[in-house]
């Protein structure tokens, strides 16, 4: 009955120390050489992306920066939507301290992730983004505001949302934004989701989204989810994300591999 499946990394595919593990590995690698198609679609810029279509060896299409870049399985870029010129000026002037004291904003720029702040690593990073240290370059003035993917903010969750209600004030629907999780808000192309890069993948290869099934954990999947015949949220999604999506079915916890378990059953 189903012949694709399109997977979130973070909080989905990924465990808590976003890595594959054994099991889904395994997984996924008997599902690819029995011909299922297999799409990743993150939040993530490319080269983060990347290092773990890596580790799985196989050759998948990736969706990235939440649908503003999309890659083929041999990494020719199909298409690009980079935030709008003006939004991305704004952004990156804005004083931030009038939200509170705790947002620390991130740039994709030509998929190169910049930090911008100053920050205690110890206090304020994780693991994740420790190890990620290496990829990470400082300083905002060369940046060119026509290459950047998107912007991410980490920080306390009400001043992210007073956040985003300025920018909506400020721009309309001339970007689009998503919170990955209740710490993590995005800002990227009006153009860009992950739901839209999909219905895009699937036209140019032939897949069929009434034999798809898409698994995600944050609010950038929630068009992705909704693309496909059947959608699951991941068990440990925020409670308002579940909310939001009384009509989708839970799939279980990252931590215990849940999306392999299920792909196993439906495959
Ligand atoms: O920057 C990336 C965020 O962690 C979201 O990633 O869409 O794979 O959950 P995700
Ligand atoms: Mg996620």
């Amino acid at each position: 009955m189903y012949k694709t499946i399109i997977t979130d990394l973070d909080g989905t595919l990924l465990n808590t120390n976003h890595k594959v593990d054994d099991f889904t590995k395994e997984t996924l690698v008997q599902l690819y050489n029995r011909g299922v198609n297999i799409i990743l679609a993150t939040g993530r810029s490319y080269y983060d992306a990347y290092r773990v279509k890596l580790d799985l060896g196989l050759d998948l299409p990736m969706i990235t920066s939440n649908g503003a870049t999309l890659f083929d399985s041999d990494n020719k870029e199909l298409f690009r939507y980079n935030l709008d010129s003006n939004v991305c000026e704004y952004i990156l002037n804005l004083d931030y301290k009038q939200f509170g004291k705790d947002i620390i904003l991130n740039t994709i720029c030509e998929e190169k992730w910049l930090l911008h702040d100053k920050i205690d690593k110890g206090h304020r990073l994780n693991e994740w983004v420790e190890e990620s240290w290496k990829y990470i370059y400082s300083g905002k003035n060369d940046i060119n505001t026509k290459g950047v993917s998107k912007f991410f903010f980490f920080g306390n969750h009400d001043e992210l949302v007073n956040l985003q209600k300025h920018l909506q004030e400020k721009f309309g629907d001339r970007f689009n934004s998503a919170f990955t999780l209740p710490f993590c808000y995005e800002v990227f192309s009006k153009n860009a989701s992950k739901g839209i890069a999909l219905k895009k993948i699937a036209e140019l290869k032939g897949f069929n989204l009434d034999e798809a099934v898409a698994f995600g954990d944050g609010f950038n999947d929630v068009e992705m989810l909704r693309e496909v015949k059947k959608g699951y949220v991941m068990s440990n999604a925020s409670e308002e994300l579940k909310k939001f999506l009384t009509d989708i079915e839970e799939a279980g916890y990252n931590k215990d591999s849940a999306v392999a378990k299920k792909i196993k059953e439906l495959f």
